[in-house]
């Protein structure tokens, strides 16, 4: 298993390139199920996620092409997939795929949109929480899909075809409201969704899918109206910048110090976590080329989060940040709201020096003056960048275990760190 040897100490100076988002490219590769024609996404990251997710799709029948290099292509441009699910010769999708990726169970809605039916495997629950998908099932019923769970599968059959419905989510989900939006595209009639998910994955989804052909109003606000149309087409759609990625950069410069011109990034779609890490002593600009960060001299300032739901301040920036505050000038809390189990970097954060207190959903950090390098482990995605960021800032070496964590959802993150002077390597093996 790779491992990641870093050195701390070292500001950052320089460039990232942020990737498209990996939270919108995985539902936008699973849309491409819904048509019979070629969907063209363009900003493609280079994640272990969606390598798997393009297998999980070929199960199904789907060919997908990746264009090679282009003329003045740099190493970080994204890649270009052409999808075509002209022939669905298979509506299962099995227990050891979507085990290892929750978010292939989200096959579930084009397929018994376009096919009339689908067998797919709950997904299990995951290092951060339970994960159930009761509000997915909820979904799809409300679409008049029929609903047998049996043996650890799902099964979803509309031999008749979907059809309009009301759904009203009791909590926001941004999976459920993935799954409502695809399978209403294809319905017969009209669909509302109330209390949907404001994540800006969900507008680029809804975007892609208007470009298909779909009739989807008020993506990316609480409550989104569908006309159902009876086929969707092809189109070519681009994914928008990936906001945690940018989020976590901005954090790391943050706690090292220095001065990252973060290029593409977007602030509107990371506003609350750009004031949480101004009011923790970042300088933040916009510029037309990307996000400015800067930490000059400034100590780290401590803060009260609590994370919630888009607009609010993200789960996914969550451990990122409890890693800054381990080094701030007094105390912070942070409330983790979204999921049961989302502490998990914080034992190995204290492995480093930090101080944490964990009080159910609260976590209470004391900031100290320097952390100090140790070998950890990374449990799941978010949390293994938390501990890359810690280890940036303290003295000493830190070797960090299981980073296959990271090459779900971080494109080339030891390049891209160490081109900007950190001391960090991949160690394969
Ligand atoms: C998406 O997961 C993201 N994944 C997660 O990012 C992100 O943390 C999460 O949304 C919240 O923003 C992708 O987009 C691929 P939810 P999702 O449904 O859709 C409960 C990462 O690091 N719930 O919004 O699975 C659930 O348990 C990942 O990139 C139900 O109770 O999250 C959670 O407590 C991690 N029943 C809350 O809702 C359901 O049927 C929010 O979950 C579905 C969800």
């Amino acid at each position: 298993m790779d491992r990641i040897r870093i050195t701390g100490g070292q500001k950052l100076h320089g460039t990232i390139p942020i990737s498209g988002a990996k939270n919108a490219t995985l539902p936008l590769m699973i849309a491409s199920l819904l048509t019979d024609q070629i969907l063209i996404l363009d900003n493609v990251p280079r994640l272990a996620d969606v390598a798997l997710l393009q297998r999980i799709l070929g199960n199904h029948g789907v060919d997908i092409m990746v264009n090679g290099k282009r003329p003045g292509e740099t190493q970080y441009d994204g890649q270009t997939l052409h999808i075509s699910a002209a022939n669905i010769i298979d509506t299962t999708a099995p227990y050891e795929f979507v085990s290892r990726m929750r978010a292939s169970f989200w096959v579930i809605a084009p397929l018994v949109a376009r096919m009339g039916e689908a067998k797919v495997s709950m997904p299990g629950g995951c290092a951060i929480g339970t994960r159930p998908v009761d509000l997915l099932i909820m979904a799809l019923t409300a679409l008049g899909a029929e609903i047998d769970i049996d043996r650890g599968y799902v099964i979803a059959r509309a031999t008749n075809g979907l059809k309009g419905g009301e759904i009203r989510f009791p909590k926001v989900t941004v999976g459920g409201t993935h799954t409502a939006l695809m399978a209403a595209s294809l319905a017969r009639g009209t669909t509302v969704i109330e209390n949907a998910a404001c994540e800006p994955e969900i507008a680029d989804v809804a975007d892609c899918l208007n470009k298909m052909g779909a009739s989807i109003h008020g993506a990316g606000t609480a409550r989104i109206v569908v006309e159902g149309v009876p086929k969707l087409s092809g189109a070519r759609h681009r994914v928008l910048p990936d906001r945690i990625e940018t989020g976590t950069y901005a954090m790391a410069v943050a706690m090292t110090g220095g001065d990252l011109l973060l290029e593409n990034a977007r602030a509107d779609l990371l506003q609350a976590a750009i004031d949480v890490m101004r009011a923790a002593g970042a300088e933040i600009t916009e510029t037309n080329a990307g996000l400015r960060v800067a930490r000059n001299g400034a100590g780290i300032a401590p803060v009260e989060v609590t994370t919630s739901p888009f607009p609010g301040f993200p789960t996914d920036l969550q451990a990122q940040l409890m890693a800054l505050m381990t080094c701030a000038k007094g105390t912070s809390h942070i409330t983790e709201t979204i999921f049961e189990n989302r502490f998990m970097h914080v034992q190995e954060l204290v492995r480093l020096g930090a101080r944490i207190q964990l009080d159910g959903e609260r976590a209470t950090i004391e900031g100290v003056e320097t952390l100090k390098g140790a070998p950890v482990m990374a449990t799941d995605l978010r949390a293994s960048v938390s501990l890359v960021i810690a280890a940036l800032a303290a003295e000493g070496e830190t070797m960090v275990n299981r980073v296959y964590h990271l090459d779900r959802g971080f494109e080339r993150l030891e390049d891209k760190l160490s081109a900007c002077g950190a001391t960090i390597e991949r160690i394969s093996g």
